[in-house]
């Protein structure tokens, strides 16, 4: 019998649905915490038989008390639920609120509940423009120099962890994702690369609005490595960046053509304020074996996902 009680955070969100459904498959009891009630993305991955095993709660990450009650009775925590870039840009208090505070309540709940299997998702954002750095995989220690209020807010997360476990021994692991794709992923501005492979496989035109060279992990990669970060057994307030694949945009599209048949995607060519990818081996070190879907059947699964939706 499964003694693992997780709580995910975000679920209505793509890394979270994926999450989601991979515990479910191991037949792991699981609750799920988000603003949203739109179940779309986990409906759209997991059979209606298990979906209804979870247990939903609708609630806001802003607030103390709710996410206190959450995390009441769960083992592990897997903490996702944020805005994006272009919705922390948009409305930055409300982003403020929601990527901070509501961070803040989540390490408090796990602090007051004595839960000891945190992980929360960071990302790349915490680093800056590449002409800051003088190499094109950042190294471990590459200074954070964030150029977006959301890559700001990231940082706060991560020294949040930092002084939760220096003051009260909680323990956690951040990971830094940078362009997660795949099924499932259809908002924010690192969306866009999956956005192009849904019109390609409708025969849409779609142009990605960046380019350069960039790191690319697939959605239930991420998710599962989330997973084994929860369950490690943190040993302090630990922080790793994701690489994946990094690949110049052109090289993505070049695949999805290829993959697709469809020659309607094109890209800027002006890179994201972001590194293009970051060394992975300390994550390597602490993890073993990371799970990795190779670029191209990736981009094949994501293809078929779409098609079989279409
Ligand atoms: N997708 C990426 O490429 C990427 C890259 C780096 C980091 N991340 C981080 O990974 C995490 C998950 O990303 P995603 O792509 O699944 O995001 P997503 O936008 O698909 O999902 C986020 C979820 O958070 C929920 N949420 C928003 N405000 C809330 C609130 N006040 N209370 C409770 N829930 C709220 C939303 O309803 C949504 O279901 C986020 O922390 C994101 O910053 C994502």
């Amino acid at each position: 019998m499964h003694t693992e009680r997780f709580l995910i955070t975000g679920a209505m969100g793509c890394i979270g649905a994926w999450a989601t459904k991979l515990l479910l498959d191991e037949g792991i009891d699981v609750a799920i915490f988000d603003l949203s009630s739109d179940d779309r993305r986990l409906r759209a991955i997991i059979p209606g038989d298990e979906l209804s095993t979870v247990q939903r709660i609708t609630g806001d990450i802003t607030d103390r008390e709710q996410v206190r009650d959450a995390v009441a009775g769960r083992t592990h925590v897997i903490h996702l639920a944020a805005l994006q870039v272009p919705f922390v840009r948009a409305n930055p208090s409300v982003g403020a609120a929601v990527n901070v505070t509501g961070t803040v309540n989540v390490f408090e709940a796990v602090k007051d509940h004595g839960v000891e299997h945190l992980t929360y998702a960071s990302s790349m954002a915490v680093y800056g423009h590449p002409r800051h750095y003088n190499t094109d995989v950042l190294p471990p220690d590459a200074e954070r120099l964030p150029e977006t209020l959301y890559g700001v807010f990231k940082v706060a997360n991560e020294d949040t962890a930092g002084i939760y476990w220096q003051d009260y021994g909680v323990p956690s692991v951040g990971l830094r994702p940078y362009t997660v794709f795949g099924p499932l992923r259809d908002q924010g501005v690192t969306s866009q690369p999956t956005l192009a492979i849904e019109a390609a496989v409708r025969g849409e035109e779609y142009h990605i609005q960046y380019g350069g060279v960039v790191g690319f992990q697939f959605a239930p990669d991420v998710a599962r490595l989330l997973m084994m970060a929860a369950r490690a057994g943190p040993s302090g307030a630990e922080v790793y960046s994701l690489r994946g694949d990094v690949v110049s945009m052109q090289e993505f599209v070049n695949l999805v053509v290829e993959i697709t048949g469809s020659s309607t995607i094109t890209h800027a060519k002006d890179p994201l304020p972001f590194p293009h990818g970051a060394d992975d081996g300390p994550l390597q070190e602490r993890f073993g074996e990371v799970p990795h879907t190779p670029l191209r059947e990736a981009i094949t699964i994501t293809a078929e996902f779409f098609e079989e939706r279409h």
